[in-house]
């Protein structure tokens, strides 16, 4: 059998694998494309630079000619050393095709896909346990009904104190809905960054706000330090805040319960909370705590500029007019200065259950 007839058959066999690849890749793309305000295309383009070269490595592997005749036919020894870099490749390529075929094919499909709107990142969401993704209100994406307000608990507290820790355990434990508020202020900085904007033009980050797409959220990226940075600085305008209520307040009123941490949670997004608690801890003890953590994923990074970034944070985000960083009045107090995360956890299980109202019917 000749090489190009197995590369049909290759192709043919698999192409289920390199459909199923095409749509999670032109979902990837999107959600990329929108998160920097970039064109799909764009965003398409430099993915595509090695299934093309390896799809020409194979073609050029498989067109049984020998490497002599190209490369005398090449003129140029620069030329000709590249033509045995891609024999080389080719080769690979072949010999690894179950692998080769559905890439190539799959980046090709998918790009195609994307730039047809096809396939984008449906929001199963990672923010939310237990959650089948939602709509822009926040509410549950499948009709469920969505006024009733649920059982809420509020979390707020400064940056580094545990209580996104806190919140998610809390969330799996009670099987509650899950959203980390600072995600959707580090999202509206990221695009307003790259989009080039005036971090300090309230009304022009209002707009990028209101415009944001809940598929953007999906950037692992986002949890950087310099999001955190970015986040903060948007965050100080009144028309982001506002145009990001309704969301987290739709969400707080899922029927099965929800877990929202942020600065303003039990202040103003949720006065209401059946549960609010205030997570902190003192600024040495947050700035080491992320000192430690960075230099374990081998960031160079030294305490005191934590320390420093912890202390400027807390100031701009208690300082600020709009929604600062306060414990609400009936808020559970909860400093972890002194608390390894299990403890932490235990202390904020006990709050949970002493609160007076019924959790899920229970
Ligand atoms: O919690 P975080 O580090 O991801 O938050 C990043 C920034 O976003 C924080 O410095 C202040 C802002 N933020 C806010 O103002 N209100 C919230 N509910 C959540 C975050």
């Amino acid at each position: 059998m000749n090489g190009w007839l197995a590369a049909l058959l290759a192709l043919l066999f698999f192409s289920p694998l390199a459909f199923i690849y095409a749509r999670s890749f032109a979902g990837r793309v999107q959600a990329g494309a929108s998160a920097r305000g970039r064109s799909v295309a764009a965003t398409a383009l430099p993915k595509l630079v090695w299934p093309l070269v390896l799809g020409l490595a194979l073609a050029l592997r498989l067109s049984g000619s020998d490497l002599a005749d190209w490369q005398a036919a090449a003129g140029s020894r620069t030329l000709a050393t590249l033509l045995s870099l891609l024999w080389f490749l080719g080769s690979l390529a072949a010999i690894l095709f179950f692998v080769t075929i559905p890439f190539v094919l799959g980046r090709l499909l998918g790009t195609l896909f994307a730039c047809m709107g096809k396939f984008s990142a449906t929001r199963d969401d990672p923010l939310s346990f237990g959650a089948r993704g939602f709509k822009r209100d926040g509410s549950e994406a499948d009709g469920q009904e969505s006024g009733r307000m649920g059982f809420t608990v509020a979390i707020d507290g400064p940056a580094a104190a545990g209580k996104g820790t806190i919140a998610q355990r809390l969330a799996a434990h009670y099987g509650f809905a899950y959203l980390d508020t600072g995600l959707l202020y580090r999202a509206i900085g990221r695009v307003a960054h790259e989009r080039g904007l005036d971090l300090d033009d309230a009304a022009a980050m209002g707009e990028v706000a209101r415009a944001l797409d809940p598929a953007v959220l999906d950037d692992g990226s986002l949890r950087g330090r310099e999001a955190g940075e970015l986040a903060s600085r948007v965050a100080i305008h009144a028309p982001v805040r506002a145009a990001l209520t309704e969301f987290q307040r739709g969400f707080a009123r899922r029927p099965g319960g929800a877990v929202l941490d942020g600065r303003d949670i039990g202040t103003v997004i949720c006065p209401e909370a059946e549960v609010k608690i205030f997570v902190t801890a003192s600024a040495e003890v947050r700035a080491r705590r992320r000192t430690d953590e960075l230099l374990a994923k081998g960031r160079a990074v030294d305490y005191e500029t934590i320390l420093a970034e912890v202390r400027a944070r807390d100031e701009r985000d208690s300082g600020r007019a709009a929604a600062p960083l306060r414990a609400a009045p009936d808020a559970a107090l909860l400093d972890t200065s002194e608390l390894d995360i299990e403890e932490a956890f235990q202390a904020a299980c006990r709050i949970v259950d002493a609160s007076p109202h019924p959790r899920n019917g229970a």
